[in-house]
């Protein structure tokens, strides 16, 4: 490592005369935010070389002026040459900048090169996902049998700095379906910058599980991530942007979050988060999609204050509107798995209910009060209660377990009419016309070895609510217990209408000990003691509440 560090100075001392002025903006170690960008990009499909198109968009949107104030800018997943060519990228700890180690491109592919440059030129952190091919040979240790042609063929994410090196590349782990080759060994990247932050990165799917961005946030500290993204949102839990807030609310972590733009296949959704206080910047699109840019001030975690009232709002969250599935391609959620029960709306009428829905032993407590909107038909909005406990219905890929609460849109009674969008006929003449005037749901939640519980909410318009507008606690039920009441609900005097979807997302990925499933031997193995202390410290239920703690 010494011998790394020791080339980087030469080389950067060798290279010294070819740098390019560093901007007089970027955000500097002790300045308490830094500026970042993400892209929401539509590829090219089209066109015949679409690599060079794509390419051109990503300079076009790198030398914008509403680029011009980042430190960092974060492309989608594949958007750049998932259509070839592929590429070699170099081992980060090489300390190599294509730009200039490879001006002629006969190694790297060109539009590696290009984007190398173009991250000298601009003086910015770049971060693109690309399609990556990778000698067998070099990783002599994994056994498994190389393709013919002697490569792997990985989904990489690559970090150029602000003189074009590559300083870190990161294969994803949790593929979807892809036809792409797995890492021998999973790979935790992280790296650093120059204004005093240091990034993990992950990709898509991953999301969904501990390996690798929840275990850098526990085992590492890590508070800031990239995640490059091409997602396919579901209703009525994953949509995107619902996906990214959840998440960086749920470990109060910094998260750049930036996808590709295909709404019409399902895909869009990118966003900057800052934890507890929800997304700085956030766009969820329709129809054919677009190319932009979404630009925030991203507060450091290091110099954490009490709340931040100088933050920008939502990008393009000033004229909402409800997105109708003629706009938006939308899968949905297996909900058959769930115990479900309608809730009874009378028209024109205000209601309430006060209920519990479990399944078996899994119990979600809903105490929820509305009242009809103005101005619709009359005819009245339907809604479900839905409690599941069990592994997520998904095929050929890796299912996560969950636990899950919430309140989801329908439109009509029956449950195949629920976790889809309307038609656009349905939407103008039926609307959601129901406000919410109170909505808690409570829960009691067992620990386990690795679990997250998240805040999960979603309106018509596929954006999430703001924290401003909700309450959110997870507390252990007393110093020695495996349980927690979660208690989640709307602010007092806050309502809300046009709402999609509003739950807690249990996610307990793997459920390998979880307290209170299996039997007594294997919960004492997992360190659950049956009295009144506990054993277990591993757990990321003790360990989160002390990073957070620790992070105040
Ligand atoms: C460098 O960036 C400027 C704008 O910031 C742009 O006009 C110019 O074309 C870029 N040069 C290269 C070689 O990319
Ligand atoms: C990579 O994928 C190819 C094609 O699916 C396969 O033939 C090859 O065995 C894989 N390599 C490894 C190391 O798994
Ligand atoms: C890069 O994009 C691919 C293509 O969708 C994706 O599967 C992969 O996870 C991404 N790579 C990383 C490291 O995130
Ligand atoms: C959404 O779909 C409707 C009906 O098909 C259409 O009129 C409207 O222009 C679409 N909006 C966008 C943003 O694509
Ligand atoms: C640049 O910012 C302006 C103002 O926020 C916005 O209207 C425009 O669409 C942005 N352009 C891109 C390419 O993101
Ligand atoms: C709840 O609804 C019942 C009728 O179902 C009504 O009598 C009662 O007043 C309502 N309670 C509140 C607090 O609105
Ligand atoms: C509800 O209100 C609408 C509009 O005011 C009216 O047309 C409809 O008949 C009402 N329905 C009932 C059941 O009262
Ligand atoms: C724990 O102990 C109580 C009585 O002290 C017993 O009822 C219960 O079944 C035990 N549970 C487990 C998981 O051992």
């Amino acid at each position: 490592m010494a011998t790394n560090s020791g080339w980087r100075l030469l080389w950067l001392c060798l290279t010294l005369g070819l740098l390019p002025g560093l901007s007089h903006q970027a955000s500097i170690a002790e300045s308490d935010y830094y500026t970042a960008g993400v892209v929401e990009f539509r590829q090219s499909v089209l066109s015949t070389s679409p690599w060079s198109e794509n390419l051109a968009g990503y300079l076009e949107i790198i030398q914008s002026a509403n680029a011009s104030e980042t430190d960092i800018i974060v492309f989608p997943e594949l958007t750049i040459n998932s259509m070839g060519p592929q590429t070699f990228v170099p081992d980060p700890t090489e300390q190599i900048a294509p730009c200039l180690n490879d001006p002629s491109a006969l190694y790297y592919a060109e539009f590696l090169v290009s984007l190398s440059c173009a991250a000298r030129n601009v003086s910015k952190y770049l971060v693109i996902n690309v399609s990556e091919k990778k000698l067998c040979t070099d990783t002599p240790e994994d056994p498994r049998p190389c393709a013919y042609d002697g490569l792997n063929i990985h989904n990489t994410n690559v970090v150029f700095d602000r003189q074009g090196v590559v300083i870190s590349r990161y294969r994803k782990v949790h593929l979807y379906g892809e036809n792409r080759n797995t890492t021998y060994e999973p790979e935790l990247e992280t790296f650093e910058t120059d204004f005093g932050v240091t990034f993990g990165t992950f990709t898509c799917f991953d999301i969904l599980f501990y390996t690798p961005a929840h275990q850098l946030i526990l085992e590492q500290g890590i508070t800031d991530f990239i995640y490059t993204t091409m997602w396919f949102s579901q209703l009525p839990f994953l949509t995107a942007v619902q996906t990214q807030q959840a998440w960086a609310y749920a470990n109060n972590v910094n998260l750049l979050a930036a996808g590709a733009s295909f709404p019409l296949v399902g895909s869009s959704g990118s966003g900057i988060y800052h934890g507890r206080e929800g997304a700085l910047s956030s766009v969820m699109v329709q129809g054919t999609g677009e190319r932009s840019i979404h630009v925030a001030q991203v507060p450091k975690y290091t110099v954490r204050r009490p709340i931040r009232q100088r933050r920008q709002r939502r990008a393009l969250g000033t004229s909402r509107e409800a997105i109708s599935s003629s706009n938006f391609t939308m899968k949905r959620d297996y909900l058959e798995n769930y115990q479900s029960e309608l809730l009874p709306i009378a028209e024109n009428q205000s209601g309430n209910l006060t209920k519990d829905i479990c399944y078996e032993k899994f119990c979600c407590h809903f105490d929820i009060e509305w009242r009809p909107l103005e101005g619709g038909s009359g005819r009245s909005a339907s809604y479900r209660l839905g409690a599941y406990d069990g592994w997520r219905n998904e095929q050929n890929v890796d299912a996560n377990y969950i636990r899950n609460c919430g309140l989801f849109a329908c439109t009509g009674p029956t449950l195949e009419e629920c976790g889809g969008l309307p038609s656009s006929e349905k939407l103008e003449e039926q609307g959601l016309r129901v406000a919410f005037t109170r909505l808690e749901i409570g829960v009691t939640y067992p620990e386990s070895r690795e679990f997250l519980l998240m805040p999960n909410t979603v309106l018509d318009d596929l954006l999430p609510l703001e924290p401003s507008r909700f309450e959110w606690s997870q507390e252990q039920q007393s110093v020695d217990s495996y349980q927690y009441d979660v208690r989640f609900g709307l602010r007092d005097s806050v309502e809300v209408s046009n709402l999609l979807t509003f739950a807690i997302y249990g996610n307990y990925y793997d459920d390998k000990c979880t307290f209170g499933v299996g039997s007594e031997e294997q919960q004492v193995a997992c360190g659950y003691k049956n009295g009144s202390s506990r054993l277990v410290l591993f757990g990321a239920g003790l360990l989160m509440p002390l990073l957070l703690l620790l992070r105040g």
